[in-house]
């Protein structure tokens, strides 16, 4: 029963649970709601220490998506997906063939490789290869809506909406916190950053010229803003007194530890939050563009909407004296309720005929 008390108290239509002992797959899919379209997704591996650990991520993160959409204008649902895993160790072929049940895509842990291997099982996957009709590694777009989400802020905050000169804290290098630096650097703008893995630094340090300080230190420099780019919950009770900057604005996923203590706590220190899921809907908006035929300059197109999205937010906010997180919550649950009136019915069959037009990948 605390399963399903649990997932009428978060709103969630479905959850999944997958086992193929044989081959190790042990997956949990969780569709948060359908109203605006199919759920879709990415699916992140990760070494979870317990099944509660994994299924209070996918419920959280399943229920991100629905709000990421809705907030974006776009005619899609929320679900994720997350395989216990460890991505280094335990990533096989067959384990991803085993994995089908709702759209997904790349998220922590997995990559085109990985969506391809699901290809060959189901149409329902983007973040597929352009070789087959695919977006490819949504992080380019991902980066690129994030800084259309990070010159609002800037707008809002710093009086101007122009990087040049701005300095930027980049915590996590990987897919979109390299693609970012390498923006900000075009932007005119100085980044600092920091990661665990030696490669992305050096990576970082020599192609986006990233000045790297230590993965403890990276919240704490002194700067214009702070772009969390790599796990989520790294907005708490610890870390937010510590912060040195006007502007939290970055891609993690749920980054707010405790969303109704962490919120205010920022709002109270003065620091202007960029919602997570507002400003990181470039790489959902990239792959929801697969579903309609990609085009990769009409999804470019749709990620620059970030940015009226983020000042709109920025003036529910102060209209009402609330949060901007709340503010965001608020936008994307307006645009369901209006849309549960006519429950739209389109999607399945529009979608379905350009989905099996692609190209398949044969086993
Ligand atoms: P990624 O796995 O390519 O990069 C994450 C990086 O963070 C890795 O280089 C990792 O070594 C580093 N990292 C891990 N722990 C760290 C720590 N304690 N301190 C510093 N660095 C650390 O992941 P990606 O795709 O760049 O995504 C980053 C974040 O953005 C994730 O939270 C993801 O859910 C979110 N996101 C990504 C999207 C995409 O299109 N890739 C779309 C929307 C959200």
């Amino acid at each position: 029963m605390e399963l399903f008390q649990q997932m009428e108290d978060m709103g969630h239509e479905r959850v999944l649970f997958c086992s193929s002992p044989e081959v190790g797959f042990h997956a949990i899919i969780a569709v948060h709601s359908t109203v605006l379209g199919p759920g879709l997704g990415g699916v992140r591996m990760h070494p979870y220490k317990s099944m509660d650990e994994a299924l209070t991520d996918v419920l959280r993160l399943a229920r991100g998506m629905t709000y990421k959409a809705a907030a974006a204008g776009l005619n899609l649902g929320g679900g994720k997906a997350v395989i216990l895993g460890d991505p280094k160790k335990d990533k096989s072929e067959v384990l991803f063939r085993c994995f089908g049940r709702y759209i997904t895509a790349e998220d922590v842990g997995t990559d085109v490789t990985d969506m391809e291997h699901i290809y060959t099982e189901t149409p329902w996957v983007t973040g597929v290869s352009p070789a087959h009709g695919g977006s490819g590694d949504p992080g380019p777009v991902t980066a690129f809506g994030v800084l259309q989400g990070m010159k609002a802020a800037a707008l809002w905050q710093l009086g101007d909406a122009s990087l040049a000169g701005r300095s930027v804290a980049l915590q996590g290098l990987g897919s979109v916190g390299y693609n970012l630096a390498l923006y900000l650097r075009e932007e005119g703008a100085k980044t600092f950053g920091a990661d665990v893995d030696a490669e992305r630094i050096a990576h970082a340090r020599d192609e986006a010229g990233v000045e790297i300080v230590p993965p403890g230190e990276i919240l704490e420099v002194d700067c214009d803003i702070v772009a969390p780019c790599a796990m989520g919950a790294v907005l708490n009770e610890a870390s937010i007194p510590r912060l040195r900057c006007k502007v939290v604005a970055g891609p993690s996923n749920n980054q707010l530890a405790d969303e109704k203590r962490d919120g205010p706590a920022l709002h109270e220190r003065g620091i202007l939050y960029a919602p997570d899921f507002l400003i990181n809907a470039g790489g959902l908006i990239n792959v929801y563009h697969e579903l309609t035929g990609y085009n990769r300059e009409r999804a470019m197109r749709a990620a620059r909407g970030i940015y009226g999205n983020m000042i709109r937010v920025f003036e529910i906010a102060k209209a009402e004296s609330i949060p901007t997180y709340q503010a965001a919550d608020r936008m994307a649950e307006e645009r369901i309720e209006r849309m549960k009136r006519i429950r739209p019915q389109h999607w399945g069959q529009h979608w379905q005929r350009t989905i099996r037009e692609r190209p398949r990948i044969s086993s």
